[in-house]
């Protein structure tokens, strides 16, 4: 692992324009986030839906625009690129959306799909049928899959075809939504080692997006939790597991407790209600659904630092407010 990050993201925002031509306001998506990625580093994204997942990885991607900020791959800066240069970086940044079987086209055979990126960047000139036999073995599937199609395949299998698309160009990044998501746990397991297996061979890095925590435990060097488009914590992921600051990161691993007897977890649940972007709380965002909020959460932001909160939570905290100070 060298020092100098693939990616950096910097302060990034992405605005949504609401309301008609007379009352223009904007909702922000993703509100000033900042990480960055080293390569063959695996970075986390977690978050509930609708906390900016996805729309943070379609900026890094180019294709959405960014209100504020500055994203650089590999050491140029890459969010203020005309298409035909951002179709430049997308050879070396892939990307894996979050529906698997979705976003392969149902009429491609999987030799087509696997070699469909050499044809989109004009690299006609190699033995595609020789290239996605390659690609299909690097994903322990059978070469003779090539004459698939898509509902010929499982959900694991779709995953598979994937991935072989997204390393095809042998990039230096991949940014994969949901990859385990609608799969069975055996086979999440699977897909999980697959991508990390490949960012050992191929020395990649990754950016891993999940609503679940424990998805990313045993893949992601890093991890930033996500609540209405901003990152309340950021760490290594071991250590945040060990010993979550922020409330709400506490609240996730607490949802999803791991198959570990010796770990005891205390199921903190938190009020449903995630507010609404048009209405951000003031104080602490998180204050609304907070276990643990005190009247200074309801009135003062919480200072910039890698664990958004007034009163991060300490090994051997206090259990938490049964009322959230609403
Ligand atoms: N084009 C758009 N116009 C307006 N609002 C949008 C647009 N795209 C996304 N949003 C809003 O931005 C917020 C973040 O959405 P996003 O899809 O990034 O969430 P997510 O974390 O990926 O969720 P999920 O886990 O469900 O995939 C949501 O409130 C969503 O409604
Ligand atoms: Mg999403």
């Amino acid at each position: 692992m060298t020092d100098a990050p693939i990616l950096s993201v910097d302060d990034v925002q992405v605005a949504f324009p609401v309301g008609g031509l007379m009352k223009r306001s904007a909702i922000l998506g993703v509100a000033g986030v900042s990480f960055s990625v080293r390569p063959g580093e695996t970075f986390a994204l977690v978050g509930e839906s609708g906390s900016g997942k996805t729309t943070l990885a379609r900026a890094i991607n180019g294709l959405q625009a960014i209100s504020r900020g500055t994203i650089t791959f590999d050491g140029d800066r890459i969010d203020n690129l005309n298409k035909a240069q951002m179709k430049a970086v997308r050879k070396r940044m892939s990307m894996m959306f979050q529906d698997p079987v979705g976003s392969l086209s149902p009429r491609m055979t999987v030799g087509d799909l696997v070699t469909e990126p050499f044809r989109i960047h004009g690299a006609e000139g190699r033995d595609l049928r020789a290239e996605a036999a390659r690609l299909l073995t690097l994903v322990g599937l059978p070469a003779d899959f090539a004459t698939r199609y898509p509902h010929q395949l499982s959900g694991g299998q779709a995953r598979r075809v994937g991935v072989a698309r997204a390393i095809a160009l042998d990039p230096a990044l991949i940014i994969a939504d949901e990859p385990t998501a609608g799969l069975d746990v055996s086979v999440q397991g699977e897909v999980l080692n697959l991508l990390n297996d490949l960012r050992e061979r191929l020395g990649l890095a990754m950016v891993i997006i999940t609503h679940n925590l424990h998805v990313v435990h045993h893949v992601a060097d890093r991890t930033a939790v996500m609540y209405l488009g901003r990152f309340v914590e950021i760490g290594e992921t071991e250590e945040m597991f060990a010993n979550p600051h922020h409330p709400y990161t506490a609240a996730l691993l607490s949802a999803n407790p791991e198959p570990d007897p010796d770990k005891v977890h205390d199921r903190i649940t938190l009020p449903a209600e995630v507010p609404s972007l048009l209405a951000r709380p003031e104080g602490c965002e998180f204050h609304t659904r907070c276990p643990w909020g005190k009247e200074k959460c309801r009135v003062e932001a919480p200072p910039p630092g890698d664990v958004a909160c007034h009163f991060p939570l300490e090994p051997g905290a206090d259990p938490p407010i049964t009322e959230p100070a609403l």
